[in-house]
């Protein structure tokens, strides 16, 4: 499919119990996390999905060596326990892919993605950048970042394949 075919699925998605990203390091660990934030749209003249994922996260520790990363939406009102779980355990300490029995497929360049999820975006990883405190509106930084130095790390990935389940 497209890659904006279905953008409200996702957005619906991100605006309720998550979405899982899914980042394997340049080792071959794969970590599952849930994502409230991403984005979607064209920079550099590609499609580009961009996902927010704080310094503190294990998924960062992945995704500072990964070659790529997925985003996958399950159906309306599915896997809401996984989420509830990889939204609140750190694969730090869990195995969380084991415990919950998550099935990963392998898709595009090796990219990894979630069996049963029903739209599922998988991205090369393209760039990031550490959000900056200075540049930050003050509501955002007492809301958000009262006591980190940074904020979020910004992933920027070029969709290799947007697909549809
Ligand atoms: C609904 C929901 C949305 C979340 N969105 C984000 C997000 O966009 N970025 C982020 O850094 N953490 C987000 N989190 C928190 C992480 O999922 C959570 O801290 C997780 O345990 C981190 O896992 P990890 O340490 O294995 O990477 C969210 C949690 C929930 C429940």
């Amino acid at each position: 499919m497209k890659y904006s075919e279905h953008f409200d699925r996702l957005c619906e998605a991100l605006e309720g119990s998550g979405a899982f990203l899914v980042a394997q390091d340049g080792k071959g660990r794969v970590n599952v996390m849930t994502i409230g934030w991403a984005q979607l749209g064209i920079i550099w003249g590609l499609p580009i999905l961009t996902v927010l994922v704080r310094p503190s996260r294990y998924t960062h520790v992945l995704l500072e060596s990964a070659a790529g990363f997925s985003v996958c939406v399950p159906k309306r009102g599915e896997l809401k326990k996984e989420l509830a779980y990889c939204g609140s355990k750190s694969g730090l300490e869990y195995d969380k892919v084991r415990a919950l029995g998550l099935k990963l497929k392998e898709g595009v360049n090796g990219v990894k993605y979630l069996q049963g999820c029903e739209l599922v975006y998988q991205c090369e990883l393209y760039g990031r950048t550490d959000l900056q405190r200075e540049a930050l509106a003050t509501g955002t930084l007492s809301k958000y970042y009262p006591d980190v130095e940074v904020p979020h790390t910004v992933y920027f990935g070029k969709i290799l394949k947007a697909e549809l389940f």
